[in-house]
């Protein structure tokens, strides 16, 4: 028996909170550390978990970290990833050059065109001189999205073309996200169920995991703004054996080919956001380069097996799938915010009732923003806890988290009703 790798996430959010858990679990891991990690990522267990503070790279070299999981995607686009690999550090994460896919809408267009990836038809443009000529091209309100990382905020899905002017004038101007908006992509709007098909990639193969489906909307019914993603549950029943299939084949491998042959192998996590269209087509909506949340608390939830050996393979060019195993199981995961969000937050209050929800059986609350003072536990961001189930069918998952939820008290807390619902209906 090895003394177990050491490895450092990298985030704060229930996203990491998930990874660190299933990570300690493995049993190839002896130590994880999350920087800076939160509430649900502090000493316990006898410190084989705990959070640091510093930079990255100091800390893996401080404490002698043998792999290092970035969860976000701005130290991603940003090359922490790249910083690490030069110092002789074991990453799962792309490059900056391969994190591009996420880091500009503009590059993941024509990557998505270049190699042959289904995906909606669109116009590029950085300026307003061009806007009413790109405009013209549609023949229904394009949805508007600017070029650069916006924290999930910079796509307008336009009404009218009025919409689409105005939203593509004020990323043009600036106005709404400084140098992220100066290049805008039109794009055709598409109609159908939105799905995440994650892969974890070694820059030549990829292990596709269940599809899952979020709810980004913050109300029931998919209404009100977007969110960074309010609940999530997989596998999603309306991903089927064959359209995984083709999913893997034309999207997936395509793309994971395509980066190779790019001169940008991809490793870490190859996120597709996929619009699967009533004739049961997959359309490639967007590209992330990094686990999703909260996506990814409910496939950690099944994933049985070493996950620390599955991402070091993967970090190190030998992906070996057969050290995990998908279980048979469903999962869900209802995400409880902060008053106010997804727009001004109120936070600071305490968290009651955590102690009941996790002994709800199959249950793991997952901790995004929250903060400890002295015994108690504060809300301290948007997204507050994430409360993940697994279950034997997605009705008893349903049933087991939302029995969590309803244990767990916050002032304001929101949450939705609904999580799920679509795949429950008969
Ligand atoms: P993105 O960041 O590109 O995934 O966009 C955020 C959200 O906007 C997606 O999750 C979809 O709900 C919506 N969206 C993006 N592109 C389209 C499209 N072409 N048609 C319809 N909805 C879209
Ligand atoms: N839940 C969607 C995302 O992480 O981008």
């Amino acid at each position: 028996m090895s003394r177990g790798r050491k490895v450092l996430v990298v985030g704060s959010g229930g996203r990491e909170h998930a990874l660190a858990l299933r990570l300690l679990d493995s049993p190839s891991v002896g130590q994880v550390w999350v920087t800076p990690g939160n509430a649900g990522t502090e000493a316990h267990g006898g410190g084989a978990l705990s959070n640091l503070s510093g930079e990255p790279l100091a800390l893996a070299r401080a404490h002698g970290v043998e792999l290092v999981v970035i969860g976000p995607e701005a130290p991603l686009v940003s090359g922490l990833a790249d910083e690490l690999r030069r110092a002789g550090i074991a990453v799962y994460g792309p490059s900056a050059a391969a994190a591009r896919l996420e880091g500009s809408k503009a590059y993941m267009k024509q990557f998505a065109v270049r190699h042959g990836l289904r995906t909606a038809r669109h116009v590029t443009l950085s300026g307003e001189a061009e806007l009413d000529r790109a405009l013209a091209e549609f023949s229904s309100p394009p949805v508007v999205k600017a070029d650069g990382l916006c924290a999930g905020k910079g796509v307008v899905v336009a009404e009218s073309f009025d919409e689409a002017r105005a939203a593509a004038r004020e990323m043009l101007e600036g106005v709404a996200f400084g140098a992220a908006g100066q290049t805008v992509v039109l794009e055709e709007r598409l109609v159908g169920q939105e799905v995440s098909v994650h892969a974890v990639c070694d820059g030549a193969r990829a292990l596709v995991l269940p599809a899952a489906q979020d709810h980004k909307r913050i109300f029931d019914d998919d209404q009100g703004p977007n969110t960074g993603g309010m609940g999530a549950y997989a596998p999603a029943p309306v991903v089927g054996a064959a359209l995984g299939a083709k999913i893997e084949q034309e999207i997936v491998q395509r793309a994971v080919r395509g980066l190779a042959a790019d001169g940008t192998p991809f490793v870490g996590t190859l996120f597709a956001g996929l619009m699967v269209t009533p004739e049961g087509e997959p359309v490639l909506l967007e590209f992330n380069v990094r686990f999703g949340d909260p996506e990814t608390q409910v496939l950690m939830t099944l994933l049985d097996g070493d996950v620390g050996e599955l991402l070091y393979g993967a970090a190190t060019g030998r992906l070996d799938p057969s050290v995990v195993s998908v279980s048979s199981d469903h999962a869900l995961c209802v995400v409880m915010a902060a008053p106010g969000y997804p727009g001004k937050l109120t936070t600071g209050t305490a968290i009651t009732g955590l102690a009941a929800a996790a002994a709800v059986e199959g249950v793991q609350v997952h901790y995004a923003g929250v903060r400890r003072e002295g015994e108690a536990l504060l809300t301290a961001g948007g997204r507050v806890l994430g409360v993940t189930a697994r279950g034997a069918t997605l009705r008893e998952a349903h049933e087991r988290a939302y029995r969590a939820v309803s244990l767990i008290h916050f002032d304001g807390r929101r949450y939705r009703r609904d999580i799920g619902r679509r795949a429950l209906a008969p």
